[in-house]
C-alpha cells in the first residue's frame, strides 16, 4: 500500500514532480488509459525497478479514436484502477478531464510520417497522430527521466521512440515486452468485451503467428506464408483480418532485408472486437 496522490490538473501534477526533483529523485512515467490489467501492472513495476518515483497517467484520449470506433464504450473504471494503483505501490496518478488536456482553441497536432503509416496506420486514420500529440504533452507535462510502454502496441511504440528523438525530448523510451494470458493471448483492455466462444478463439491468432514466423525463420517465402495465415485465421472465425505481414522491426518499412532485425504484425476482428498482436522473428 503507498501514499498514492491523485491530480487532475497540470500545475498540481508540475508541483509534485518539482518537489521530487528539488529532493534529486528519478521519475518514471506510465501512460495509460485505464482499465488496468496485469500488462500494466508489468510497466509500473518496472517503472519502480527503475526510478524512484511512478507517475501513472489514466485518460481515456479521445482524439485517438475515429469517429467510427469504441471511444464510448472503451472501459473505464477508475475507482478499481486506483485500488490497484494503491495497492502497487504508485505515487502519483494524474487523471485529467478532457478539458484540461484539451482546452478551448487547442490548434496543435503532432504527426510522425514513415513508422505511422501503414498497418494500424491504414486502418485507423489520425490513431497515431492523437496518440502521437496526447503523448507529447504528457511527456512536457510530467519531464520524466524515462517513460515505459507496452510492445503490444509495436507501432505506437516506434511513432513514440520516433517523436521523441525527432523532438528532442529528454526522456528515455522503454519498451516492455507484451504480456499474454498463459494460453497467448495478448493481454489487452478490449478484451472484456470478447464472449466465451470468441474468448476460446482468440489465441489462435498468436498461434498463428508464432507458426508463420517458424516458418519464415526457417527460410519459406514471406508472402506465401502471410497469405495462409489470413486464411486460416478466416476460416477459423475471425474477420476482416486486417493485415498479416512482416515489417522492418525499426522502421516498420516492408521487410526487405532478412539480416535486419523483422517484426510479424497482425491485427484481426473477433466480432465486434479488434485484436493486434506482434512478435519477433528470430
Ligand atoms: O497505449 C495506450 O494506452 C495509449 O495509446 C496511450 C499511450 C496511453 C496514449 O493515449
Amino acid at each position: 500500500m503507498s501514499d498514492l496522490k491523485i491530480v487532475r490538473t497540470i500545475p498540481e501534477l508540475r508541483a509534485v514532480v518539482a518537489e521530487w526533483r528539488r529532493n534529486g529523485q528519478s521519475i518514471a512515467l506510465v501512460p495509460t488509459m485505464g482499465a488496468l490489467h496485469e500488462a500494466h501492472m508489468t510497466l509500473m513495476r518496472e517503472a519502480r525497478n527503475r526510478a524512484d518515483r511512478v507517475v501513472v497517467t489514466i485518460f481515456v484520449n479521445p482524439t485517438q479514436f475515429a469517429a467510427h470506433e469504441d471511444l464510448s464504450t472503451y472501459p473505464r473504471r477508475e475507482a478499481q484502477d486506483i485500488a490497484s494503483l494503491r495497492a502497487d505501490g504508485i505515487d502519483l496518478l494524474f487523471a485529467p478531464d478532457e478539458s484540461e488536456v484539451y482546452p478551448e482553441g487547442f490548434a496543435t497536432t503532432v504527426t510522425v510520417a514513415g513508422v505511422s503509416e501503414g498497418l494500424c496506420g491504414d486502418h485507423r486514420p489520425g490513431h497515431f497522430a492523437g496518440v502521437a500529440t496526447v503523448v507529447t504533452k504528457l511527456l512536457l507535462q510530467t519531464l520524466p527521466d524515462l517513460a515505459l510502454f507496452g510492445e503490444k502496441d509495436y507501432q505506437q511504440l516506434q511513432v513514440i521512440r520516433t517523436l521523441t528523438r525527432d523532438l528532442d525530448i529528454p526522456v528515455d523510451i522503454l519498451g516492455i515486452p507484451t504480456v499474454r494470458e498463459p494460453d497467448g493471448l495478448a493481454m489487452s483492455s478490449r478484451n472484456v468485451h470478447l464472449d466465451p466462444d470468441q474468448r476460446a478463439l482468440a489465441p489462435r491468432l498468436h498461434q498463428t503467428m508464432t507458426d508463420a514466423a517458424a516458418q519464415i525463420s526457417a527460410g519459406a517465402e514471406i508472402g506465401p506464408v502471410c497469405a495462409a495465415a489470413t486464411e486460416q485465421l478466416l476460416a477459423a472465425g475471425f474477420g476482416p483480418v486486417e493485415y498479416f505481414e512482416v515489417r522492418d522491426a525499426e522502421t516498420l518499412q516492408p521487410a526487405l532485408d532478412p539480416k535486419r532485425p523483422r517484426r510479424l504484425l497482425s491485427a484481426a476482428w473477433l466480432g465486434a472486437t479488434r485484436l493486434i498482436d506482434n512478435i519477433a522473428i528470430q
